[in-house]
This record gives structure tokens, C-alpha cells and sequence, in this order.
């Protein structure tokens, strides 16, 4: 194959080589044309006759349509000069980019013609420029040694690159003389070639810390091209110090209230080391265990210890932290720091009051010094701030007693209970410690006080005292009493009753009391004019174990009403009637008094206050009435031309609201002188007023008739007066009541009515208001039996 191979050579002038291609020539037949360039050619250089060497005759190469196609790049590189045939380069060619490091670098082109159409294999090989120097990835590189590294260690360097190839590309390394190194180069053939620095003495920092190296990496071109790098070796320090602490122990206080992240201390260890061996991170160690990683935090490059949550003196007081210094050291060497927090005691923590045993409720009667609660007071605090005082409000019953052994308090009486002054207690115990500031706490113990039948009922008034009505309806109730209990449920329950024992039976038989509400009920009816007042006592019992009971006197005043109508007592007739017949001289001279109708009315006030007025007249010139004592006087001298008789009807009407009357008539019959004068022995005759005590003259005449008679009388008046009253004068001045005790006695002696005036009627006044009329007009015979004068018996 003499003419397989192509051959290229250099044709410097015009970098082209022409190819002589023995297997074209001699064949004629479809063979290779190849063609050398040198890459980085200038654009336009030839690089042969294309159509020469396809044998293409000149001539006749216009007809021919002579073009290429490169295979396998995107843009043709060469073009072929259709007037000629020659082929030139068209584009930069750089061999580093179309082939890397492969070589031979070969460009396939088809020569393709027309007429016929013919196609010829060109082969156009690029030949290498060395157009690039050897190249360092980085200008610089830093290697580190440590000062004990052995003769003979071997530092790989990074290579240096050189795109070229065959003798443009990288050949040798060089390195900068020097002392400690030596270049070694691992040969690794296509792949290049690694560089070594070789200890080759033995470093030392302290003479020379740094060394800086030059290597330099050369290609074999001409002019040969070279890359540099700067080697600085550093010498490093041997970690053969280990930090230390600058304490053996540390000793930190601190309050266990101190707020998270409170700066405790700064563990401060040195390392003699330099760089990292001399630079020391601390750790907490045993943190797991003892739980301190929890509590405290450790900045691992400055040493400062801080707290991190909260602490507890109650939980632990001490804790002894082991800290760990280690430099940074390859080879790490470290010390144990040991801190020892100790923590203090903070009053944070209130007393506690446990109350263990409690009795709520305490009879009132309960003895001073009966146990309520039983409390235990605690405090988790230590020293003073643990140290506990119980208190009680100072205006309670109610004491605390401490034990012998302080250990526990008990809540006392102190004095005797009243359940109706307090009926329950809320009682606030505070627990306070002596810490400063102190802390307390407080408990509320609710105390009930139970009822104890301790009160008696009370009546709402003592002496109780009614006013009622005289006819009142029987069966009727005419009054309550009421009486109170301050206790509780059956003992506050009061039912009444009439104290039959100690009042009396003739009074407390008509009455009946309910048992329940102590409303009183008569089943009789009251009559003023015999009886005025009664008294009786009545019992409130409650309901309680044993009964308390409470004693109230009522006192009942029966009030008139004016169911008495006025009794004529003179005149009267011997049939009774209320008549009588009136002599007078006719020589008597205007104002004689002619006589006086007398009255009375059983009730007393208005009731019994009565008005005389002349109802029928004969000759109202000539008697006229008093409308107030009833007297009848003449109003003229008589005349001859008077009638010798003459009758007058008198009314005689109490002031009651709805009064009554009564009438009385008077026959007057007009006498000559001595007529008159006999007349005057006989008893009806009317005299001066205060010669007429006709019940006096009565009496000592009846006393002179018959002893036996007058005690009989005496007897029947004491009879008569204990019937109607039985009270002593000293109630009627009490009650300022108008009461005569025995008003009168009527007796009949032959065919005349007399009137026998009791002992007491001069005691006591006889209240009429608005008037100065008495209410019981009766002859009057207290002027001789007392010496007394009443104003209106005129
Ligand atoms: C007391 O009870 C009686 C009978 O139940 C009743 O008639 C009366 O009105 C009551 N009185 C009062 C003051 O409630
Ligand atoms: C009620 O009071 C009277 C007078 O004080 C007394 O005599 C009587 O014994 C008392 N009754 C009762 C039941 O206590």
C-alpha cells in the first residue's frame, strides 16, 4: 500500500501542503485526496487545486458544477474557487476545537461534480499550532503542613493543562528552588502528568511558618510555551497544648427566681496552641443526666454560661456542672472545667393551709374553746421565707391554737355563740411567712351556727291593751296578740294560750285564743255599764325541746256605746210615769225656779251628756228651760190674766251619734201666796239649789226611821258596788277613764221612788267634752256628805 497513506509536508510560505496522492494518480479510480493544513490558518489560504487533483480538465470545469460538503460540521470550512478548482480555507480552524486531544485530527469533505456525477473522498488533516500554553486551574494554591509531617511525604499538586498536543503539549514541571521540596512527577502517559511536592527536610514553624513555591509547567512547542503556580506552604502548628481551665473550680450563686437567659459566668480557658489548636469550644457534659442542658446554656465559643429556664431551690440547690474546653485541634485536646451553681432560696412559694378536719356546724350553745378545723400550714420555702404565721380577723368568736409541735393549728370558740346575732360564720384564715417581701395565702372556713331553743317568744307589746265595744257579735274576733320567736324552725314555732291559772276564771272563761296566730275570739257580749275593763294573761310557747314560753298581760277596756237612753228621775209620778205637779205662788218675780227636771243616761261622754229642751208649752212667756240643768224658771211676773195651770213637756236627749231621749211632763199650777207657802212642807217642793239636797234629808230621815233599815241599805250598797266593779281607784287614774263606780241605788219607800247616791261618786271627774254639763244629773247630796260643790249643780 505504497500509496495508501497519505503524505502531507509543509509548505511554510504559503502553509500548504500539496498532496501527492500515488494511488490517484496511478488508479485514476475513486481514491483519497488528502490535504494538510495548520490550524489557525488565515481565511482564503489555499489548501490545493481541488480539481487538479480530481483530475478535472480546467476547461471544462464551469460545466462541471465543482462543490463540497463537509461531513460532520455544521458550516463548511472550505469553499472550492469554481474558476479554478482550488479549495481555500473559509473559517477560523482551531484543532483544539474540532478534534481535543485526538490526533491525527482528520476533516472528511465530499467532492461532489456533475455531469456526470462523481463524488471524491477529500481528507483535509489539521496539523497542531502550538497555540496554547500549559494552564493552572488556580493561580495560587495553599498547602498546609504540620511541622512534624516525615521526610519524604509526598503533597499531590493539581496539574496544569495544555490543549495542544504531541510536543505542543505539556512536557515538564519545574519548581523554584528551594530547601524543603522537591518535585516528583507521576507520569501517567496520555493522561497526563501529577505533580508532587516531596518533603525533603524536615519543617519547622517556629524558623519559617511560610515557604512560597513556584512551580512552573512547560510545553514542547516552539517557542515553548509556560503556566506558573504559586505554592505557599504553611506550616502548621502542632496541637501539643491542652486548653486550661482558668479556674479548678468555679463557684456561681444565684437566686432561683433568676429570669431566663441571666448571665451566670464566663468559663475562660487558654490554649497556648496557636490558630485551632489554640481556639477551645466548651461543652456541658453529663448534661444528659442531670438534666442541666435543661436548665443552663452554654455558648460554645465564648464559654458564657447563662440559664436558660427556670430554677427551682425546692427542687435542687446545687448543681456541679462539668464542662469540657476542647481546642480545635486535628487531634483534639481537651480539660474538664467544673462550675458549681449553687441556688439560693427565693420566697416564691405561699404558704399552704390544709385544713383536715372540719365541722361546720356548732350548736350555739357550744362551749368556748370546741374545736372547728384542723389545719396544717406549709411552705415549701426554706429558712424565714418558709417560716409561717396564721392569722383570724380580730372581731370573731373564734380563736387559732397552735400544737405543741407547731406542726398543726386549730380553730377554736373563743366565746359562747348566738345563732340570732350571727348565724353563720365565714371564717378567713391567712397563712403568711416571714420572707421578705412575705407571701400569704388564705382560707375561707364556712361555719354554720345551729339553732339551740335559746329565746323565748316575745309579744310584740307588753302589756298588751285593747279597746273594744261594749255589744260586740259573740263568737267574734275582737283582738290578735302576736309574739315573735328569734330561733329557728320548731323552735321559733309559737302557739298561744290563756294563762287560765293566773287570771281570772269569770274573765277568761268567755274568752278563747287560737292557738296558732293568737287571735282572740269572745263568746259573750260586753256591756260597758257593768263591765268596763278586764285584764288576763296570755302564754307564748314555742315549739322547741325543752319549751321556752313568755307571759303577756292584756288589759281590755269595753268602750260605751249609746245603748242607754236618759232616765227621767223627777218628776216622777207614783205610777211610775215621768209626771209630776208643780205649785207656784203667784206673787214670785221673773227668774223663780220653778223646778228642775232631773235625768240620767247610764253611758257616760256624749253618750250620756244630756240637753233638756221644752218639747210643748202652753205659755212660752212664761217658763223658760235650761238646756243644760234642766231647770224650769218662770220668765215674767204672773198676771192676773194668767192661766192658773199650765204643762210643759220636756225633752230630755243624750249627744250619743244616734241619740236617745226621753220625755217628762211638768204641770205647773199657779197658787195665791199662802197656798204656795203651805205647799212648800211637802218634799217635791223646788228650793234653792243648794237647800235641796233631798237625797241628804232622805237619807238622814230614813237613817232616824229604822237602824236596821240603813244597813240593810249599807249592805246592799257594798253588794251593789262589788257586783258592777271590782278595780281599784288607782286603774281608773291610769287609764284616765271616766267610771263611776256605783252610780245609784232606786229603791221605793211607801209610794215614793228615791235614789240613793253611792259612796265613790265623788271620785273621779266626769269628762264630757266641750261641756260643762255633767252627764249623771242627780239630786245632789254631795255638798252636805263631802263638802264638796260641783260646778254644775247650779
Ligand atoms: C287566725 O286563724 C283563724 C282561724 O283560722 C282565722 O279566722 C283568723 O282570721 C286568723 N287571724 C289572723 C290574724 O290571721
Ligand atoms: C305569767 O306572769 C304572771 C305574772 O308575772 C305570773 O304570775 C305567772 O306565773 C306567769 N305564768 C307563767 C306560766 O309563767
Amino acid at each position: 500500500m505504497a500509496c495508501g497513506k497519505p503524505r502531507g509536508r509543509w509548505q511554510s510560505a504559503r502553509g500548504v501542503l500539496r498532496v501527492s496522492c500515488l494511488l490517484l494518480l496511478c488508479a485514476g479510480v475513486s481514491s483519497e485526496i488528502r490535504y494538510t493544513l495548520q490550524e489557525e490558518s488565515k481565511l482564503g489560504t489555499v489548501l490545493g487545486n481541488l480539481a487538479k487533483d480530481l483530475g478535472l480538465d480546467s476547461t471544462a470545469l464551469a460545466g462541471r458544477n465543482l462543490r463540497i460538503v463537509t461531513i460532520g460540521t455544521k458550516q463548511e470550512l472550505f469553499q472550492v474557487n469554481q474558476r479554478e478548482g482550488a479549495l481555500f480555507v473559509d473559517r477560523r480552524i482551531d484543532r483544539e476545537e474540532l478534534c481535543s486531544r485526538s490526533s491525527p485530527c482528520l476533516i472528511s469533505i465530499k467532492a461532489v461534480v456533475e455531469n456526470p456525477l462523481e463524488m471524491q473522498q477529500v481528507v483535509v488533516e489539521i496539523v497542531d499550532v502550538n497555540d496554547n500554553a500549559p494552564v493552572f486551574i488556580d493561580e495560587r494554591y495553599h498547602l498546609e503542613i504540620v511541622e512534624y509531617a516525615v521526610t519524604g511525604a509526598r503533597y499531590q499538586l493539581e496539574g496544569a493543562h495544555d490543549p495542544d498536543v504531541g510536543s505542543n503539549a505539556l512536557q515538564a514541571y519545574k519548581l523554584s528552588p528551594n530547601p524543603f521540596f522537591r518535585l516528583e512527577t507521576d507520569d501517567l502517559g496520555d493522561e497526563g502528568k501529577i505533580p508532587f511536592l516531596v518533603l525533603q527536610k524536615a519543617l519547622d514553624r517556629e524558623s519559617s511558618a511560610r515557604h512560597d513555591l513556584i512551580l512552573t509547567a512547560v510545553d514542547g512547542g516552539k517557542p515553548q510555551r509556560t503556566g506558573t503556580l504559586s505554592i505557599t506552604v504553611v506550616v502548621s502548628d502542632v496541637n501539643d497544648n491542652p486548653p486550661v481551665c482558668g479556674k479548678q473550680k468555679y463557684t456561681v450563686t444565684v437566686k432561683e427566681d433568676a429570669p431566663e437567659g441571666t448571665f451566670l459566668m464566663r468559663i475562660n480557658a487558654t490554649d497556648s496552641d496557636e490558630g485551632v489548636n489554640g481556639e477551645v469550644e466548651y461543652t456541658l457534659r453529663n448534661a444528659f443526666r442531670n438534666g442541666a442542658s435543661e436548665l443552663f446554656e452554654l455558648d460554645r465559643g465564648t464559654g458564657d454560661l447563662r440559664i436558660k429556664s427556670g430554677l427551682n431551690f425546692e427542687e435542687k440547690q446545687v448543681y456541679d456542672l462539668k464542662i469540657v474546653a476542647a481546642d480545635k485541634g486535628a487531634v483534639s485536646l481537651s480539660t474538664q472545667c467544673n462550675v458549681l451553681v449553687k441556688v439560693e432560696d427565693v420566697n416564691d412559694n405561699k404558704p399552704e393551709i390544709d385544713i383536715t378536719s372540719l365541722s361546720g356546724r356548732i350548736p350555739e350553745d357550744a362551749p368556748p374553746g370546741t374545736v372547728v378545723a384542723l389545719m396544717g400550714v406549709t411552705d415549701l420555702d426554706s429558712g424565714m421565707n418558709g417560716k409561717v404565721v396564721c392569722s383570724l380577723p380580730k372581731d370573731i368568736p373564734f380563736e387559732l391554737k397552735q400544737s405543741s409541735d407547731s406542726s398543726f393549728y386549730s380553730l377554736v370558740t373563743k366565746e359562747h355563740l348566738d345563732k340570732e346575732l350571727t348565724p353563720f360564720y365565714d371564717i378567713a384564715i391567712t397563712a403568711t411567712d416571714l420572707g421578705a417581701p412575705p407571701l400569704s395565702s388564705a382560707e375561707i372556713i364556712h361555719v354554720d351556727v345551729i339553732d339551740i331553743n335559746d329565746n323565748s317568744p316575745v309579744f310584740l307589746q307588753s302589756p298588751y291593751i285593747f279597746y273594744i265595744y261594749e255589744n260586740n257579735k259573740p263568737g267574734h274576733s275582737i283582738f290578735s296578740l302576736s309574739a315573735v320567736d328569734v330561733d329557728e324552725g320548731e323552735n321559733a314555732r309559737v302557739s298561744y294560750s290563756i294563762d287560765r291559772l293566773n287570771s281570772d276564771q269569770s274573765v277568761t272563761s268567755f274568752l278563747n285564743i287560737n292557738e296558732a296566730n293568737g287571735t282572740v275570739v269572745a263568746l259573750k257580749s260586753f256591756d260597758f255599764e257593768s263591765v268596763k275593763w278586764f285584764q288576763f294573761h296570755v302564754l307564748a310557747t314555742d315549739s322547741g325541746s325543752p319549751a321556752l314560753s313568755s307571759n303577756v298581760s292584756v288589759k281590755v277596756f269595753i268602750l260605751d256605746q249609746n245603748d242607754n237612753a236618759p232616765v227621767i228621775l223627777s218628776p216622777v209620778s207614783a205610777n211610775g210615769s215621768a209626771e209630776g205637779l208643780e205649785e207656784v205662788p203667784r206673787n214670785v218675780n221673773a227668774g223663780h225656779l220653778v223646778t228642775k227636771v232631773r235625768a240620767y243616761d247610764a253611758d257616760i261622754g256624749y253618750n250620756g251628756w244630756l240637753l233638756f229642751s221644752l218639747q210643748e208649752v202652753s205659755d212660752h212667756s212664761l217658763f223658760g228651760l235650761e238646756r243644760y240643768t234642766g231647770q224650769i224658771r218662770t220668765l215674767r211676773p204672773f198676771t192676773e190674766t194668767d192661766e192658773a195651770q199650765h204643762k210643759l213637756l220636756v225633752l230630755v236627749k243624750d249627744n250619743g251619734n244616734v241619740s236617745l231621749s226621753a220625755t217628762a211632763t211638768v204641770l205647773i199650777k199657779i197658787v195665791e201666796p199662802k197656798e204656795a207657802f203651805a205647799a212648800s212642807d211637802v218634799p217635791n217642793a223646788v228650793k234653792d239649789e243648794e237647800d235641796s239636797d233631798v237625797t241628804f234629808y232622805l237619807t238622814i230621815t230614813l237613817g232616824s226611821v229604822s237602824v236596821l233599815f240603813v244597813l240593810s241599805v249599807i249592805v246592799l250598797i257594798v253588794m251593789q258596788c262589788s257586783k258592777s266593779t271590782h278595780y281599784s281607784s288607782k286603774d281608773l287614774q291610769d287609764t284616765n277613764y271616766d267610771g263611776t263606780l256605783c252610780h245609784s241605788i232606786q229603791y221605793r219607800s211607801g209610794d215614793k221612788r228615791y235614789m240613793l247616791v253611792g259612796p265613790r261618786m265623788s271620785i273621779g271627774s266626769t269628762i264630757v267634752p266641750g261641756s260643762n254639763g255633767n252627764t249623771l244629773v242627780v239630786p245632789d247630796r254631795r255638798s252636805r256628805a263631802s263638802g264638796e260643790r260641783t260646778h254644775q249643780s247650779k
